[in-house]
């Protein structure tokens, strides 16, 4: 997997306490890299972090990437040869009621790590992550591209496009520079399905806590349509841009969009239906009721174009909705209905997502 350039390197992974930053380090665990996590807390209760026993397989800093001096400290000390920054304060609805911590996590923060790699000037292979909403939305309806503008009306997505502008600028200031050590692309990828997310305001969560518990949830825009992306599929993404940054210098600097495909996209109902699939239920009307069936304009649902990871990293989505889903929905029945080992549920997951995307005969699975 990925030319085994993982295995027994040191990884530094900001926000490695948060929903993806738990699967990134299960899976480089997996391909035995030594793994260092920068977060400044743990997000959620109950939390993915907590549920697969990181704390035990990782060095863990729970520190505040807000903090300059701590950062330059620690990444000087530990001189990671990679750094996934994932590190964001990644919500919405939060970005309004916290608007400047928002602002200072997501573009301070990002500017630390940056301004720390560049004291510390070690030969470091870093990948940033942003978002999908870095975009400025303009309500097009086909996929946006890396040179489409960058931008953002509400605070995260202004956040995640300050975002760039930084790394952009840092980029040619100091690491496009001959004397420079560090290597450095971004991941733009969409909100993400799959198990152990706990964050609020997300259907499938709200969905998996309301099942375990016996109790019927209730849909108001059953039509509602959305792409439904595994949280591994933008990490397959990540790990891929990792590894031919490493090995190749001609992506330093470029961003890359990690979207799912069109066949993706379901509407709210479809998805409970092949949700609750897995929960055992007699019928249906055990999982959900429709309480408003009003039909609304689905404003600014943005679409990721993805043809330049293709092109130049080969990378494709590996799975097909129904294992999507089957994934994210059997992941949460057995944490809350079986005594089972999360830690080995999330790498078998991950097994068998790296044996599906090898009978597709996708290349970073060599
Ligand atoms: N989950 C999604 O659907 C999605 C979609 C698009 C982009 N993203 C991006 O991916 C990244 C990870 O998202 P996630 O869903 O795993 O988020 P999460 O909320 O599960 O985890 C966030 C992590 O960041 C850490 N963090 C937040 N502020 C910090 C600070 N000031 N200092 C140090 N650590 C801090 C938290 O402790 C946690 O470890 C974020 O950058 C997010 O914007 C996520």
């Amino acid at each position: 997997m990925f030319d085994n350039i993982y295995k027994n390197k040191k990884i530094l992974i900001t926000g490695n306490t948060g929903f993806k930053g738990s699967w990134l380090s299960a899976w480089l665990l997996k391909l035995e890299a030594k793994i260092i996590g920068i977060s400044k807390d743990i997000p959620t209760n109950p939390s993915i972090f907590e549920t697969l026993n990181l704390e035990q397989e990782i060095k863990f800093y729970r520190e505040d990437i807000r903090n300059l001096d701590k950062i330059i400290e620690i990444i000087s000390l530990e001189k990671p040869d990679f750094l996934f920054h994932l590190a964001a304060q990644p919500i919405v609805s939060t970005s309004y009621i916290n608007p400047i911590e928002t602002i200072s996590s997501n573009v301070m923060g990002t500017a630390n790590i940056l301004e720390a790699l560049r004291i510390s000037n070690h030969k470091c292979t870093a990948i940033i992550i942003t978002s999908d909403k870095a975009y400025d939305n303009i309500e097009q309806v086909w996929g946006y591209k890396e040179t489409d503008h960058l931008g953002g009306k509400d605070i995260y997505s202004g956040s995640k496009g300050g975002a760039e502008l930084i790394i952009k600028s840092y980029f040619h200031s100091f690491f496009k520079n001959s004397n420079s050590n560090i290597k450095l692309a971004i991941g733009r990828a969409g909100n993400v399905i799959g198990g152990g997310d706990w964050a609020k305001d997300r259907i499938v969560v709200d969905c998996m806590i309301a099942w375990s518990k016996g109790e019927i949830v209730e849909i108001r825009s059953p039509q509602a349509t959305r792409p439904w992306q595994h949280v591994l599929e933008p990490l397959s993404g990540y790990l891929l841009l990792g590894q031919k940054l490493y090995q190749n210098d001609i992506l330093h600097g470029e961003a890359f969009n990690f979207g799912p495909r069109a066949e993706q996209n379901h509407t709210v109902k479809e998805l409970l239906t092949e949700l609750s699939q897995y929960w055992h239920f007699n019928s249906v009307e055990e999982a959900y009721k429709i309480t408003n069936n009003i039909y609304f304009h689905e404003a600014g649902l943005l679409k990721l174009n993805c043809d330049k990871a293709l092109f130049d990293l080969k990378w494709l989505p590996t799975l097909e909705y129904k294992k999507t889903i089957k994934f994210t929905s059997e992941w949460y029945y057995d944490f809350y209905k079986r005594s089972i080992s999360m830690f080995d549920k999330t790498i078998q997951q991950i097994s068998e997502y790296e044996n599906i995307a090898k009978e597709k005969g996708l290349k970073w699975t060599e």
